[in-house]
C-alpha cells in the first residue's frame, strides 16, 4: 500500500504542519511506503494557463504536472491535509487539482458521460478552521464544503473518499485541546488508514 500526501500550507509551524508531522510519523513507525509533496515548498505553480490548457489538449502534458501526476499514480491512497480559506481549500491546493487533475488522468469524456479514472484510489482529506464546530454546522458549510471538494472534485474523479475530518477553532484553542486533536488523528489515522 503506497501513500501520497499532498500538504498545502505556506507555514512550517502551522498547526497543518503538526497534523503533516503526525502523520508521517504514525505511517513511519509502521512502515509504510509513504511520499509527501508539500506544494508551497516545492513552489508548485497553481496556475493553469493558455500553454498548460493546449499542452493537455494536445496530450503533450507540461512536466511539472507530469510529475504530479506519476506521483498520483503510484499511490494507492492519497491524504490531502489544507487549511480552510474562505470556506474552500487554498488557491495553492485548488490551482494543484486545476492543473494535476486533468482531462484524460483524472477523468475523461465519452460521448455519452464523464468518468472518473482514479477508480483504484481512496483519499482522506484533513483540513482546519477558524470557525466552530457549531458555526458551520448552523450556516450549512461542512455540508457545502463536502460537496464542493470531496464529491465534485475527488469522487468525480472516481476515487473513494474514505472520510474527511476537520479540526475547528484551530487559533483559538488551548495548546491542550491541540495535542488532544493530534491524539485523536493517531487514533483516526489507525482506524481509517492503516
Ligand atoms: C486567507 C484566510 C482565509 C480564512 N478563511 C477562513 C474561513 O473561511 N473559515 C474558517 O473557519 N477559517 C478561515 N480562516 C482561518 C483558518 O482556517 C485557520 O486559521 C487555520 O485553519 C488554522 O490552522 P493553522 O494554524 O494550521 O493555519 C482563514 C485564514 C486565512 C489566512
Amino acid at each position: 500500500m503506497k501513500y501520497l500526501i499532498v500538504y498545502a500550507h505556506p507555514n512550517p509551524k502551522s498547526f497543518n504542519h503538526a497534523i503533516l508531522e503526525t502523520i508521517s510519523e504514525e505511517l513511519r513507525k509502521k512502515k509504510r511506503d509513504f511520499t509527501v509533496r508539500d506544494l508551497y515548498k516545492i513552489s508548485f505553480d497553481p496556475a493553469l494557463s493558455a500553454k498548460d490548457l493546449s499542452a493537455i489538449q494536445d496530450g503533450a502534458v507540461p512536466k511539472d504536472i507530469k510529475r504530479e501526476q506519476h506521483y498520483i499514480s503510484k499511490a494507492d491512497i492519497l491524504i490531502v491535509i489544507f487549511p480552510i480559506w474562505w470556506s474552500a481549500m487554498p488557491a495553492m491546493l485548488k490551482g494543484y487539482i486545476d492543473r494535476v487533475f486533468s482531462l484524460k488522468f483524472a477523468y475523461d469524456i465519452t460521448e455519452t458521460e464523464v468518468v472518473g479514472l482514479l477508480r483504484d484510489k481512496k483519499v482522506f482529506l484533513i483540513s482546519t478552521t477558524g470557525a466552530s464546530k457549531e458555526d458551520y454546522e448552523k450556516m450549512g458549510a461542512f455540508k457545502m464544503m463536502n460537496m464542493a471538494m470531496d464529491t465534485a472534485i475527488f469522487q468525480f474523479s472516481g476515487m473513494k473518499v474514505i472520510g474527511h475530518k476537520y479540526f475547528s477553532s484551530v487559533p483559538y484553542v488551548s495548546q491542550q485541546d491541540r495535542k488532544k486533536m493530534l491524539q485523536e488523528l493517531k487514533l483516526l489515522v489507525r482506524e481509517k488508514l492503516l
